[in-house]
């Protein structure tokens, strides 16, 4: 049997995510393609407990290391229990965050070594790696506006300061911009169906 694909949603918090993989994912079923939506951290029951430590205010302690050390924990046992056995059936999948947050946030944002980020990253994945990503790309500013229109309160990565958000949306440009073939940036400040079509048409590609 063919092997699925493996499609990644990414963007600082607020770009639109959640939204449009729920609606890539609907049109997707509707058109008969059996898919998998998930998110990182978390999408396996250990990796869920790992994200509640990962999130909590409660943590306010955690160090770069170990954060990056808990978000690959929680990818390793991911990619193991669900992304790959789906990928093996022949599903597509579709992950909420995924590689691409590693090196923006604990790579650009909290300063560690892209480098050996890479390294501990493919030792986590075992080389499973997105076949397309999409990266929204809005201003701080706007993230800012939009989760305070949520009226979500902040967990402890949406607590980081402004200057943080900035490096993490600097650090997605810049991958990007590096690997425009399989990272694709679109605008997140236009609408969401514009941006529904377009990740629809670059999927069907792979899909149809
Ligand atoms: N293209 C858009 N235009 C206007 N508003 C949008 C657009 N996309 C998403 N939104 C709104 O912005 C808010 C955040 O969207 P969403 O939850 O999808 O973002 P997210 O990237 O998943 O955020 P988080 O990282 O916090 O999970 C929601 O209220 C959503 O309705
Ligand atoms: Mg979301």
């Amino acid at each position: 049997m063919a092997r699925g694909f493996f499609f990644t949603f990414e963007g600082i918090d607020g770009c639109g995510k959640s939204t449009q993989l729920t609606r890539v994912a609907e049109r997707l079923r509707e058109s008969g393609t059996a898919c998998v939506v998930t998110r990182e951290p978390g999408g396996a029951p250990i990796s869920e407990k790992i994200r509640e430590l990962l999130i909590s205010p409660c943590s306010s302690q955690m160090r770069p290391e170990t954060e990056l050390l808990l978000y690959l924990s929680a990818r390793a046992q991911h990619v193991r229990e669900v992304v790959k056995p789906a990928i093996d059936r022949g599903e597509t999948v579709l992950c909420d965050r995924f590689e691409q947050a590693t090196f923006a946030y604990q790579g650009h944002g909290r300063g560690l070594d892209i480098d050996v980020l890479r390294d501990v990253n493919a030792f986590a994945t075992g080389g499973i790696s997105p076949d397309i990503t999409f990266v929204f790309d809005i201003p701080v500013t706007l993230s800012q506006e939009r989760l305070n229109q949520i009226g979500k309160g902040k967990d402890r990565m949406e607590s980081a300061g402004v200057q943080f958000f900035e490096r993490v949306r600097k650090g997605y440009l810049e991958a990007a911009e590096k690997n425009p073939q399989k990272i694709k940036l679109l605008d997140g400040a236009r609408d969401m169906d514009v941006l529904t079509g377009e990740i629809l048409g670059v999927i069907e590609q792979y899909c149809s």
